[in-house]
């Protein structure tokens, strides 16, 4: 079945990934008819089950409400029963299967994902963030970019931090989508020389991904500056050695005023302020934070209508 999972950008074609935005353009444009929008009933009859090893509000709620609005149902089994040690993945996948068109998961290792995609046939399955993914903050990421810029193509964004799981799926849609990107990272922190050999794979428009170790370099000419937490969910016993490492990368307005004059700010949220970021920019008039976090609503609405209606993918 084409378009059955989404563990990775890299699952869809560029032109699905422009599909996709453009989708959740619409849908963003249309949301105020409610009941009355064109695709107010277009999940009738799917139901989607949340499971969620870790904790979230974006892209938990951004689900339940993208499902409910698009006419379907929502189930969330406890993670205790869904994903624990009670009974095997593919069991939980195979079961949940008879019941619901599409399954949304959380979790650490990208292998358990695999396993639910293998033991299961019809059901499709979201990654909603692993250890080394998040491809539907991606998404909303290069909406904001689109509505910020009028295009993605050609601009460039400054992504200061850690070479983590939203940094890949960043790298992937930036590179898909012709975004030049410039990653800033300490020593030991940057993405893997395999993360950015898959990315250049699918690089269009002479998109380029260059390594920094100096954020004012990497920062110097960008439109947009990304942060994102020091330590992520499940390193938090590595905090001190990270913050220790990571300093020196915190987005300051001393930094920002080394990107473009225009430049915004980014960050996936939750953020960690007067850590990552200073309180001053994330609040500032450049942040597109909260941009960021309501598009995660109208792209991941836009996902699920393709993936369950077969539009593209
Ligand atoms: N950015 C993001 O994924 O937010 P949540 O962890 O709240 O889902």
């Amino acid at each position: 079945m084409p378009g059955r999972t989404f563990l990775s950008v890299l699952d869809l074609s560029p032109e699905a990934l422009e599909t996709c935005l453009g989708l959740a353009a619409r849908l963003k444009r249309e949301r105020h008819l409610g009941a009355d929008a064109p695709t107010a009933r277009a999940l009738a009859g799917h139901s989607l089950a949340l499971l969620f090893d870790k904790p979230s509000l974006r892209t938990r709620t951004g689900f339940e409400i993208a499902m409910r609005e698009l006419g379907g149902h929502v189930t969330c089994p406890p993670s205790a029963d869904a994903l624990g040690t009670r009974e095997p993945l593919a069991d939980v996948a195979r079961t949940l299967e008879r019941w619901a068109s599409v399954a949304a998961v959380r979790t650490f290792e990208q292998a358990r994902l695999h396993e639910f995609v293998e033991a299961t046939t019809r059901l499709r399955i979201v990654n909603a963030l692993t250890n080394e993914e998040h491809p539907c903050q991606a998404l909303a990421d290069c909406l904001t970019v689109h509505e910020r810029c009028g295009a993605v193509t050609g601009r460039t964004l400054a992504y200061v931090g850690d070479g983590n799981n939203v940094a890949t799926s960043l790298t992937h849609a930036a590179m898909m989508l012709g975004l030049n990107l410039r990653l800033a990272s300490p020593e030991g922190f940057a993405l893997s020389d395999a993360t950015l050999a898959a990315a250049r794979q699918v690089a269009r428009h002479g998109a380029e991904v260059v390594q920094y170790q100096d954020p004012v370099e990497a920062v110097r000419g960008a439109d947009a500056v990304y942060a994102d937490v020091w330590t992520s969910m499940g390193q938090e016993t590595d905090a001190t050695r990270r913050r220790a490492a990571f300093q020196g990368f915190r987005v300051t307005r001393a930094l920002m005023a080394k990107a473009n004059d225009d430049a915004f700010f980014m960050h996936c949220l939750p953020a960690h302020r007067g850590e990552e970021v200073e309180e001053e920019v994330l609040e500032g008039p450049r942040s597109v934070v909260f941009d960021q976090a309501e598009n995660r609503l109208h792209t991941q609405k836009a996902l699920l209508l393709m993936m369950l209606e077969g539009v593209g993918i």
